[in-house]
């Protein structure tokens, strides 16, 4: 899976179907030995320990790849990288990289890949965790107002949720510094200020500020009281709307340090949600290429 945008909606709401049932305590095991690895060239804590879970959970074999020793640093590509342990023996691949569009140049690999975030371009896995979320919380996209505000320009995690979320028929707002996005064109949702925002809609997903992908520092304090999710602004949302934030969370930057596990806070849900949709997508890829699971 390389885009939400290359799954249907249909295919959408069963993965969805398969997270929520091994969130229930559903078990499945892969028939026979299959061995996987996780390539993360970019940095992770979440995408990379949640995949590793549920591969585990799943009863495959995890094969350690570690950046920092392999070949890459001689040179070796990606493609060579991922011939090289499709020739030893790894099934499927889960990579990160910081390349957007980084599986166009695997065209001649044969064993299954899932992109695990490609540069500012798309975070398919986490897509799936956040509309799990949105999922248990309200049964049902349709009509939901879903607002995504920060740091929009560099935001994979936002492409991938908003292309979801418009496929499944919620109305997506978006909100941050102007200058940090292309109003215009923006992914067609309709910019909004985050005063406006804020009693309107039942989710808001803050996402972090990506400080290593910006050239010119700003003033923190003034970032969270102009765009970010501060106390005031949390007591004028409506009684069931919910936050959420992909993490790593900048505390104190786009949301009030306190906030982060309020009462309306599901980011640690997120979290555990992100193990359960990791399952079901690699369920679903495997069992595509022909892989049995009991
Ligand atoms: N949300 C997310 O992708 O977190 P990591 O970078 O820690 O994997």
């Amino acid at each position: 899976m390389n885009t939400i945008s290359e799954l249907s909606k249909e295919q959408i709401l069963r993965t969805l179907d398969d997270a929520l049932e091994f969130a229930k305590g559903k078990t499945m095991k892969i028939a026979g030995q299959v061995f996987v690895s996780n390539l993360f060239f970019e940095d992770s804590t979440r995408t990379k320990i949640s995949f590793d879970m549920a591969e585990r959970k799943l009863g495959l074999e995890v094969i350690p790849f570690d950046t920092a020793t392999s070949s890459v640093n001689k040179g070796e590509t990606l493609y060579d990288t991922v011939k090289t342990l499709e020739s030893i023996g790894v099934q499927l691949a889960v990579i990160r990289h910081s390349k957007n569009e980084f599986y166009r140049d695997l065209k001649g690999i044969s064993i299954p890949v899932i992109n695990a975030g490609d540069g500012t371009g798309n975070h398919p896995s986490q897509t799936m965790l956040d509309l799990m979320t949105i999922r248990q919380e309200f049964g049902d996209f349709r009509n939901l107002k879903i607002a995504i505000a920060g740091d929009i320009k560099h935001s994979r995690v936002a492409n991938s949720f908003s292309d979801a979320l418009r496929m499944l028929g919620a109305k997506v707002y978006v909100s941050g510094p102007r200058e940090w996005f292309d109003v215009g064109s923006f992914m067609n949702g309709s910019y909004v200020d985050m005063d406006d925002l804020i009693p309107e809609v039942d989710v808001i997903m803050l996402l972090r500020i990506q400080h290593e992908r910006h050239a010119q520092s700003f003033s923190t304090e003034e970032y969270l009281q102009r765009y970010g999710l501060t106390k005031a602004r949390e007591q004028k949302m409506k009684p069931n709307a919910i936050i959420m934030h992909p993490a790593p969370v900048n505390r104190g930057v786009e949301i009030d340090s306190d906030l982060v596990e309020c009462p309306r806070s599901r980011i640690f849900t997120q979290m555990e949600n992100g193990v359960y949709a990791r399952m079901a997508i690699l369920k679903n890829t495997l069992e595509k290429n022909g892989y049995k699971f009991s």
